[in-house]
């Protein structure tokens, strides 16, 4: 394994995403394209860790003074290490390695010389402006010649002794470049020099360089990728370049889909998705020879076109998707790293960083690329330990022009909580034949009882009684005066009822009764009546029947055994429930399932190209794309059906949006671009958001030659 440290450094200021969201919303079209990527990785512990610096940066040794004179490197390689936390690498070698001299009594960092040979002569001032340039945690490989054997190499050798003591950044040694073309292009070696020959020459190299740096580090093979005549790595660890006879943590090839210098270059043929995938597999057995002695395989150096790159497909928006699609294919291989080669106005270069004649410094269209990829690999949080695993996902029918990536948090996940999910539970009961039981009487018997009371009771009335009285008065009596008569009478009556007699007294009260005498009558009689108002109370005896419970608790209660037969039968019946995980759940959660889909990439590389004029043009190009290539119908769109991510989050989604292939400019990651002079983002990105439904799916849109990805903000 390679310890490589992959500590930020301070200077790195982290740029989450701001929270700028845009809403997307997609009705699922009956012919949607269905994705389906599987929620969690089955083997997760055999999968790689994609490196954090996996996007680095390769230059032509001659090259350095022109991109040290600006930030604008910097400031590039400084926005992919605010996202993922891993400053990219940068190699200094390419051809000029093997044309590279060092004279400590130089003046100038480098100069090209035509005597006696073509060559580069490096001075100590090239070491010094490279230490100052890259900040400290920059890991630096640094190529050396192996071509010129001049004095048994010693130079290569003061020149690695040199590069040790003034760049405190390098961290390997390439010796020699692209080897297995020094019979053929670059002609350093006789014909039927071969991979053999090779070792040899590179192991006495090495143990110089070892004996005066022990600790020092190797990254060999660093072949143009013929893989003939023992250049491959098979052979290569056979004759003792491996990491037990050296410190090597990574071997390296070198990779072009196409070549300038054989003429073949075409926009087209670059978002092939099939051809790079093939092109990408003839790589895995020096994948896997590389990774047998414990060591890695590194691209360390890559671009569209091989020999400086072709304007018209290396400086076009296509060379942004190509980018990613053969990143992230590359990561899943477990390719360590890509280190992107640069001139400093080569048409495949990611960035001009200083104005020349005709051109102007700016950030080249593959750049794009990869900031949208420093988005996938971004750091779900400040400090996050999370590593991304990336696997490439294969569609039913494998359509031509759409590629998928899956990437994986390396993070034990907890399960969703936020989803309730049903089970059916199956309840089997079984009845058997025979039972035995024992009954026990322990019963109580009731007695009723019924028994006769007479029962008393009182009852009130009020009655009005009239009484008259008569008054005769003498027929010659003169009557004068009033007469007040008193009445007072009392008085019983008795009732007879059925079983005895009862008696009753009525009390009357006395009333004052005047009489109004009239004068002058001789003879006459007059009545006078009186009312009067008895309380009667009567008391009266009726009879009723009582009835009583007795309860009888018998002494000795009785025991009986009996036995009963039951037929055999199983009766299944299921109940629904729903589930939410416990914390016991949770701790046992298996580890495969806890490495849960982070986010994906959706390359949709239909081929679209743009007729926009502006759009074809480009500061920092060499000259605008051809016209006439626009496609004449609209751009079309297409609603893709994604499934595997955990049900109800919410997914953040860029799009590295261009307005078509052969676009020069006028693409952005969801209106991010980058400052032509300094290099930096010019803000963050207006990312849209996406809600995963209850089943685990989710729609959106992708356009023709389009990259989406989709970012689950839960899964860390
Ligand atoms: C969907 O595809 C089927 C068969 O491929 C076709 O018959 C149907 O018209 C399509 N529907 C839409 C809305 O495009
Ligand atoms: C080889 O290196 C020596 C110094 O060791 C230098 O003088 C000579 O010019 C170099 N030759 C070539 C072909 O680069
Ligand atoms: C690029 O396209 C432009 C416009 O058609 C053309 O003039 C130029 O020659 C092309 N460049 C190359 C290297 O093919
Ligand atoms: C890619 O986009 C084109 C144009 O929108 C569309 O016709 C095609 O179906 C898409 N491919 C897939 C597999 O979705
Ligand atoms: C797109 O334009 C390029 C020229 O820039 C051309 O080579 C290519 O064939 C065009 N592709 C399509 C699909 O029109
Ligand atoms: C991003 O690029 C697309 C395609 O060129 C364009 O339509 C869109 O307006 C751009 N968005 C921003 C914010 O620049």
């Amino acid at each position: 394994m390679r310890v490589r440290s992959s500590v930020a450094s301070a200077q790195v200021s982290f740029l989450f995403a701001s929270a700028l969201f845009v809403t997307e919303s997609h009705a699922q079209l009956e012919n949607s394209t269905v994705i389906n990527i599987s929620p969690t990785l089955s083997n997760a512990a055999a999968a790689p860790t994609v490196d954090r610096s996996f996007i680095s940066y390769s230059l032509e040794h001659n090259a350095m003074p022109g991109f040290v004179s600006t930030q604008m490197l910097n400031n590039l390689m400084n926005v992919w290490a605010s996202k993922t936390g891993g400053r990219p690498g940068i190699r200094l070698g390419g051809s000029a390695m093997d044309k590279s001299t060092y004279v400590p009594s130089f003046k100038q960092p480098v100069i090209w010389t035509a005597n006696p040979s073509s060559q580069y002569l490096f001075g100590p001032s090239y070491f010094t402006s490279v230490a100052n340039y890259f900040p400290s945690d920059t890991q630096i490989t640094f190529g050396l010649n192996l071509a010129n054997s001049t004095a048994n190499w010693d130079n290569t050798v003061e020149f690695a002794v040199a590069a040790d003591k003034y760049i405190p950044q390098v961290d390997l040694y390439e010796i020699g470049n692209e080897v297995d073309l020094y019979t053929s292009t670059s002609k350093h070696r006789p014909q039927g020099w071969t991979g053999k020959d090779y070792a040899t020459e590179w192991q006495t190299v090495a143990n110089r360089i070892k004996t005066a740096l022990p600790n020092a580090r190797f990254q060999p093979a660093v072949f143009a990728g013929s893989l003939k005549d023992g250049f491959d790595l098979g052979s290569l660890v056979k004759t003792g370049v491996d990491n037990s006879q050296f410190k090597i943590p990574a071997y390296s090839l070198h990779f072009y889909p196409q070549s300038a210098c054989s003429g073949n270059q075409n926009l087209d043929n670059l978002v092939d998705h099939s051809a790079l995938v093939e092109q990408l597999q003839r790589f895995d057995p020096e994948i896997a020879a590389a990774e047998a002695g414990g060591s890695r395989f590194t691209l360390a150096e890559s671009n569209t076109v091989s020999c400086s790159g072709a304007v018209n497909v290396s400086d076009t928006f296509a060379s942004a998707l190509w980018l990613v699609d053969y990143a992230l294919s590359a990561a899943a291989k477990n390719v360590e790293r890509i280190y992107f080669h640069n001139g400093p106005t080569t048409p495949y270069s990611l960035l001009i960083p200083k104005g020349v004649s005709g051109l102007s410094s700016g950030v080249r269209p593959i750049s794009y690329g990869v900031y949208f990829l420093a988005e996938a690999f971004a750091l779900p949080e400040r400090g996050s330990t999370t590593k991304f695993l990336v696997t490439p996902v294969s569609l039913p029918d494998s359509p031509p022009d759409i590629a998928v990536y899956g990437l994986y948090s390396n993070r034990m996940q907890k399960p969703n909580l936020d989803t309730v999910g049903t089970t059916i539970k199956t309840y089997k009961t079984t009845m058997r034949e025979t039972k035995t039981m024992v009954l026990t009487n322990k019963a109580s018997t009731m007695t009723s009882l019924a028994t006769t009371r007479a029962i008393k009771s009182v009852s009130t009335s009020t009655r009005r009684i009239i009484t008259s009285t008569i008054v005769t008065v003498a027929k010659t009596t003169r009557v004068t005066k009033k007469t007040t008569v008193m009445v007072t009478r009392t008085r019983t009556e008795r009732y007879t009822r059925t079983g005895g007699t009862s008696t009753r007294l009525v009390y009357a009260v006395s009333r004052v009764a005047t009489t109004t005498v009239i004068p002058s009558v001789i003879r006459s009689t007059s009545t006078s009546r009186t009312t009067i108002m008895s309380r009667i109370v009567s008391t009266i005896w009726t009879t009723r029947v009582v009835t009583a419970t007795k309860v009888v608790t018998p002494a000795n209660p009785l025991t009986t055994t009996v036995s009963v037969s039951i037929k055999s039968t199983t009766v299944t019946s299921t109940e629904r429930i729903l589930v939410k995980p416990q914390p016991t759940d949770i701790q046992n959660f298996p580890l495969n399932e806890g490495i849960f889909l982070a986010r994906a990439v959706v390359l949709n590389l239909s081929r679209y190209n743009t007729s926009d004029e502006t759009a074809l043009n480009c500061r920092s190009c060499s000259g605008p794309s051809p016209r006439g290539f626009g496609t004449q119908e609209t751009r079309s769109s297409k609603t893709v059906t994604l499934t595997g991510f955990q049900p109800n989050h919410r997914l953040t989604l860029l799009r590295l949006r261009g307005p078509g292939l052969n676009a020069k400019s006028g693409f952005n990651i969801s209106g991010v671009t980058f400052d032509e002079i300094s290099g930096m983002v010019t803000s963050a990105p207006r990312s849209g958001s996406v809600y995963v439904d209850k089943t685990g799916s989710v729609n959106f849109n992708i356009l023709a030659s389009e990259a989406v990805l989709l970012v689950d903000e839960k899964v860390k």
